[in-house]
């Protein structure tokens, strides 16, 4: 199989990524599509990754582009990954919501970009951890990713010994899930909490209620400023006054929008709307 791209061939495929789910894929990235897309061009029949990406340009966007995407976007992910932002959700945002919602007794909590589940899941662990101080409420997780395959393997809520090593703690394991043959299984009261959806955030969305918690995390760092700066924007209007936004390590908001502040949580950081310190 012909496994080397034209620069033509590269830049159907940067451009078909990039106009369906705003990543940018950079320049000297070519190895990356050749290594990422020659299984799918195999398993799709091809004969080469030419003869797919001669097919892309072909056919009017459908199942094939889709793939083609996703084959091209990075969908890593862990249970508490990166830990202090889930430390800030238990030990500070979910206690302080108790208290700010108490009269309506609702909670909602976005993870956008959610790949295979482990982000919405953790935070439905955490949840579960605290329903003392919950009691009574109404916790709402929606999780949405633009890739249907990773929503399907999150639904599922399957996880491989591997990806229960990375980051969940052994004593989640034993009370949270079940080993069904080589893998491990969340257990369905847990899965429950977790309303998994298909969403673009890259493209306009459907109305949406406010968040009081937002997961967006390793997404917008793969996208160029314009669409960080609009991304953000959009965020800001699905957020309360008092919400919080938590951003994946290497990423801000600083010089993208000035309408976040960025607020010490433990040791981590959040980013909540200056307007809510004028109304606190
Ligand atoms: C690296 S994973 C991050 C998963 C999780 N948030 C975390 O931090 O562990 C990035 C996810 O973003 C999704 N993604 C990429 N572009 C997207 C877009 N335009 N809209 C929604 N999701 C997108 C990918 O499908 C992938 O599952």
């Amino acid at each position: 199989m012909g496994l080397s791209l034209s620069e033509r061939d590269f830049d159907t495929v940067r451009r078909l990524v990039k106009e369906h789910a705003a990543v940018v894929l950079e320049p000297g990235k070519v190895y990356l599509v050749e290594t990422r897309l020659a299984p799918l061009a195999r398993g799709e029949g091809f004969f080469d990754l030419e003869e797919l990406v001669e097919c892309l340009r072909a056919t009017a966007f459908g199942p094939l582009h889709e793939r083609v995407v996703d084959a091209m976007t990075a969908h890593d992910t862990a249970f508490f990954r990166d830990i202090h932002p889930f430390e800030a959700l238990r030990n500070s945002v979910l206690p302080d919501l108790a208290r700010r919602r108490a009269h309506e007794r609702r909670i909602r909590i976005w993870c956008a970009a959610s790949s295979s589940g482990q982000e919405p899941y953790t935070v439905a662990m955490l949840v579960r951890e605290q329903l003392e101080a919950l009691e009574g409420f109404e916790i709402e997780i929606l999780a949405t990713d633009l890739s249907e395959e990773m929503l399907a393997r999150a639904r599922r809520g399957r996880f491989a010994q591997l990806e229960v090593n990375r980051g969940l703690p052994a004593r989640f394991l034993v009370k949270y899930f079940a080993k069904i043959g080589d893998e491990w299984e969340l257990r369905e009261e847990l899965r429950r909490m977790v309303e998994f959806r298909v969403l673009n955030l890259a493209k306009p969305w459907p109305e949406i209620e406010p968040f009081d918690v937002v997961f967006l995390r390793n997404v917008m760092l793969y996208f160029d400023p314009e669409m960080r700066r609009e991304l953000l924007a959009k965020v800001r209007r699905v957020l309360r006054d008092d919400a919080t936004l938590f951003l994946g390590a290497a990423e801000t908001t600083l010089h993208a929008d000035d309408a976040f502040e960025r607020v010490a949580l433990g040791r981590s950081w959040g980013y909540r709307l200056r307007r809510a310190r004028a109304n606190a």
